[in-house]
């Protein structure tokens, strides 16, 4: 049987560094992009290839999946897992942080995604997994650019999707629920309780690896997961819209929040 080449963005933490444990060590061949020099992980997987790019350098990118396809080592499996929460609209809007976490939560994805539709032909089928977020569902108003980046994430790879199904590219996307990572704290701005209810509906990142790992390989275009946390979200967003404040940090005429969540 082929073994099966996987890239992943993003594997120095969390699902990352899950994933390329996981593939590494089931005879996938691998490859492991990040925007730094991972030594841990070149001395904890020798087999694997790591390539220093970083997610948001459009021309980086480019390069490196015409320089692949020119090796005839196109990836089958592309895991765009590389991503960032930043809080970005507290006490007012941080055009900074928000256009960084567009630029690697979206575009990161997307730079991908452009290089590979631009091939003349594709030698096997060619998956493309984006990792986007229950968010989609419930903002967090404090991290405004995840959840713009996240919802144009998803949307943008349901279309991509409908476009290139009689093609060999199959773009997919993982709806992903609260991980107990360094990313999921480091938005966190909600109110104590919030975060105790959000913990309680988390998956374990075993469990979130395990299911990404076996959503990547088959043919189903969305994975929802863990269901409990999407459900929450839903419920969040409908208070949302139905309890004016429900999030607090509502801003009034003098620019002071209303309510002070500190
Ligand atoms: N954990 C959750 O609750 C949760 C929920 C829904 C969705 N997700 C999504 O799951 C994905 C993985 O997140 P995680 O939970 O594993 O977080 P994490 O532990 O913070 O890992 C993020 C990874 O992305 C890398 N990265 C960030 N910016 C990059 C860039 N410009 N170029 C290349 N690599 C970059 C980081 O590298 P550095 O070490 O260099 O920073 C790190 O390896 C993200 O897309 C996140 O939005 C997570």
């Amino acid at each position: 049987m082929k073994q099966l080449h996987v890239l992943i963005t993003g594997t120095t933490s969390g699902i990352g560094c899950g994933l390329l444990e996981h593939y590494a060590g089931n005879n996938f061949h691998v490859t492991a992009l990040n925007r730094r020099t991972d030594e841990t992980g070149k001395l904890r997987w020798p087999g694997v290839r790591f390539v220093t790019v970083d997610v948001r350098d459009t021309a980086g990118v480019a390069q490196l999946i015409h320089a692949l396809a020119q090796e005839n080592d196109l990836p089958d499996i592309f895991v765009l897992n590389a991503g960032i929460n930043r809080v970005d609209n507290d006490t007012h809007l941080d055009l900074v942080q928000f256009r960084d976490t567009m630029d690697t939560n979206l575009y990161g994805a997307i730079n991908f995604a452009a290089p590979l539709t631009e091939l003349k032909s594709w030698p096997h089928p060619i998956k493309i997994v984006a990792i986007s977020s229950t968010t989609n569902y419930g903002a967090n108003p404090y991290c405004l650019g995840y959840y713009i980046s996240k919802i144009a994430l998803t949307r943008c790879f349901q279309i991509l999707s409908d476009m290139y199904s009689s093609t060999p590219l199959r773009f997919k996307w993982v709806i992903l629920g609260p991980v107990p990572t360094a990313i999921n704290s480091s938005g966190d701005k909600f109110p104590k309780i919030m975060i105790i209810i959000k913990n309680l509906f988390s998956a374990t990142l075993e469990n979130a690896v395990h299911t990404i790992s076996k959503f990547a390989l088959n043919n189903r275009h969305q994975l929802i997961y863990p269901w409990k946390a999407y459900f929450l979200f839903r419920a969040m967003g409908i208070a949302r819209l139905l309890i004016p404040g429900f999030y607090q940090g509502q801003k009034t005429l003098s620019g002071e929040p209303r309510h002070c969540s500190k």
